[in-house]
């Protein structure tokens, strides 16, 4: 078993003031001693509630943000304090997919243009941005036609194929999802899942799959990994997890589940 990133004792604290004259502040441990692998080609779900640290673990781990203390070791070279240049390079391999793709996606580009920005940034010629566009958008599911529209043109489910395609044009290894299914239809949520999940065996993609969603964990991930506060609380093979939750707030979090996971609802067709 290989692993596409390890990172071990990460911390992050932020300081929050309050009050009229700001004279109150508190501090919030978003990342409090968080250690966490990812295999590679496989999904490893983040569950925890809001304001647990998810976003944050995510943005740590692809350098967005700084971290206190800790370290990270991405693909095999330690990422944590890389300087610029070869930071570049190291997020070329780590791209994201949002909750709201509407928002990530310039309203006035046309999707070839949406597309081909990645790859220009990164220097590639006309004709292979040509190429990896071309098949890259059929890939999601949309077709060639659809490069000449604008985002306002497509529904939801249609935009995340395109902010699908747009994360992985660039051939990145690992994808980190923040709840990229959250804002659609039920029976939306189902296809582009079905879509991530064959996307990942054609290309031996490792997802980081950011959710709150308990159906969906247990519909795409094969690890999970439970947060409160800023730590672990819990983490293992899904249904390992679902079957034998150890701690009593992830017991809690599957009973809150809706309609039951017991019943064993199936999700999706
Ligand atoms: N830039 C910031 N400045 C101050 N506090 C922050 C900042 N970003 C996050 N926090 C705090 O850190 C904690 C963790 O936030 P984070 O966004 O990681 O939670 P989350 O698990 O992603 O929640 P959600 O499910 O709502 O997206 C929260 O208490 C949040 O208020
Ligand atoms: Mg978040």
């Amino acid at each position: 078993m290989k692993h596409i990133l390890n990172a071990k004792n990460l911390t992050k604290a932020y300081t929050q003031t309050r009050g009229f004259f700001k004279r109150e502040s508190s501090t919030i441990r978003a990342l409090d001693d968080v250690s966490i692998d990812i295999e590679q080609g496989k999904t490893l779900a983040v569950v925890g509630e809001s304001g647990s640290g998810k976003s944050t673990l995510a943005k740590a781990l692809i350098k967005l943000i700084s971290i206190d203390s800790g370290s990270i070791v991405f693909d095999g070279e330690d990422v944590t304090n890389i300087n610029a240049d070869r930071l570049k390079k190291v997020r070329k391999k780590i791209q994201m997919i949002f909750q709201d793709p509407y928002a990530s996606l310039n309203p006035r580009m046309r999707i070839y243009q949406i597309l081909a920005e990645p790859l220009l940034i990164n220097q590639f010629q006309e004709m292979d941005r040509r190429k990896k566009i071309n098949t890259i958008i059929e890939k999601v599911g949309l077709r060639i036609e659809d490069l000449a529209k604008y985002p306002h043109q497509f529904s939801g489910g249609q935009r995340q194929r395109i902010g699908i395609a747009r994360a992985l044009i660039l051939e990145p290894k690992l994808v980190i999802c923040d709840e990229p299914v959250s804002a659609l239809d039920v029976s939306v949520q189902a296809q582009i899942l079905e879509l991530l999940k064959s996307l990942q065996r054609e290309f031996n993609l490792t997802y980081l799959f950011i959710t709150h969603d308990l159906r969906v964990v247990r519909h795409i991930a094969d690890n999970v990994f439970v947060m409160q506060n800023g730590k672990v609380m819990e983490q293992g093979k899904t249904d390992i997890i679902f079957k034998k939750p150890n701690s009593t707030y992830t017991k809690e979090l599957l009973a809150s589940i809706p309609g039951n996971i017991q019943r064993k609802v199936k999700y999706g067709s």
